[in-house]
């Protein structure tokens, strides 16, 4: 039996990757991420598709890469760009699992980081904290509504978050 994609869904610098790479060490799945398809897609950086092209470009770039995964990932760990959650056909990709942080937390984690200037840089709509912070407060609802599976990940546990996924998905 083909097994069903996990995708990870949560905002910017929650830890998507981060919990997709424990995900695969402790598992027989792949993992692939949305923003890297796109960056090869475009051989571009996303920072210089929000500067060289706007954001709704980048946008329609999502929708495409959605509807690629649909038709062509299996039995993989998608993890996502903060804004992947409004795909139309999202479920149809896989099991939607909404990593859960707090606003602050996140940035707490993200100034922590031994490459903070890198995370905040490559990241054009975290250049603005406060737009970040409205942008967070109009997503978590809409992250909720879209979820199958809620984790919090507010603890920066990735090994935590894993075996709380694991079990979810059993
Ligand atoms: C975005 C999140 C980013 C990236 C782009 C837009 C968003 O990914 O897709 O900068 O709209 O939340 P991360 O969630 O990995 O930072």
């Amino acid at each position: 039996m083909k097994k069903e994609n996990i995708i990870l869904i949560g905002f910017m610098g929650v830890g998507k990757g981060t919990v997709a790479r424990a995900l695969v060490k402790q598992s027989d799945y792949f993992a692939v991420d949305t923003d890297d398809l796109i960056e090869s897609l475009e051989n571009k950086k996303i920072k210089k598709i929000f500067e060289q092209d706007g954001e709704p470009y980048f946008r329609a770039l999502e929708k495409k890469c959605a509807l690629w995964c649909e038709k062509n990932i299996k039995g993989s760990i998608i993890s996502t760009g903060g804004g992947f959650y409004k795909q139309e056909n999202l479920k149809k990709i896989g099991k939607v699992i909404y990593l859960q942080s707090t606003f602050e937390a996140i940035l707490e984690g993200l100034k922590n980081a031994p490459n903070s200037k890198k995370k905040f840089k490559k990241r054009p709509l975290l250049s603005n904290l406060e737009e970040a912070k409205k942008i967070y407060n109009q997503r978590i609802k809409e992250y909720e509504k879209v979820a199958d599976i809620i984790i919090n990940v507010e603890d920066w546990d990735e090994n935590k978050a894993v075996k709380k996924i694991f079990k979810a998905i059993k």
